[in-house]
């Protein structure tokens, strides 16, 4: 009986382990794709020597980018076009994608484990 205990548990600490590995991945691409979202809709107009300043993830610490999405991002970029899509910034990109950038800025900013310029 002890035996099929043991043998229960590990199964259940295998499967979980799976379960932390595969969620650590979609994690992992989300980040990925934060990047590419920044590089293409964010960096485009904030490169170096933009007069609209510069801004890389790393610009700025975890607190001001929660703070400056939260109550900045928007009127700041009202009357933003992107020329790519011919089309307002604020109208192109879906409220997703602002959270992914978003998190993408937090995850990168001057203060976190991992800062980026997002150049390479
Ligand atoms: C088409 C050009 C354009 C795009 C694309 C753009 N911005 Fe901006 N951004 C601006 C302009 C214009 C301002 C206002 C500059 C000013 O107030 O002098 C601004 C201001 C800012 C500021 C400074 C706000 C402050 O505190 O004054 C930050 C940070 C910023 N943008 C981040 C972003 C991020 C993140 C993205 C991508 C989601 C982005 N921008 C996309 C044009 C753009």
């Amino acid at each position: 009986m002890k035996i099929a205990k043991l043998i229960i548990s590990i199964i259940w600490i295998f499967l979980g382990s799976i379960l932390i590995t595969t969620q650590g991945v979609s994690a992992g691409g989300d980040k990925e794709n934060g990047k590419d979202l920044y590089k293409q809709n964010c960096r485009l107009c904030h490169e170096k020597d933009s007069p609209n300043g510069e801004f890389t993830p790393m610009s700025l610490t975890q607190d001001q980018w929660k703070a400056f999405f939260k109550n900045k991002f928007e009127a700041k970029h009202k009357d933003v076009i992107l020329e790519r899509e011919k089309k307002k910034l604020l109208e192109f990109l879906t409220t997703k994608q602002i959270e992914i950038i978003q998190k993408y800025c937090v995850d990168h900013a001057a203060d976190s484990e991992q800062p980026q310029t997002c150049s390479e």
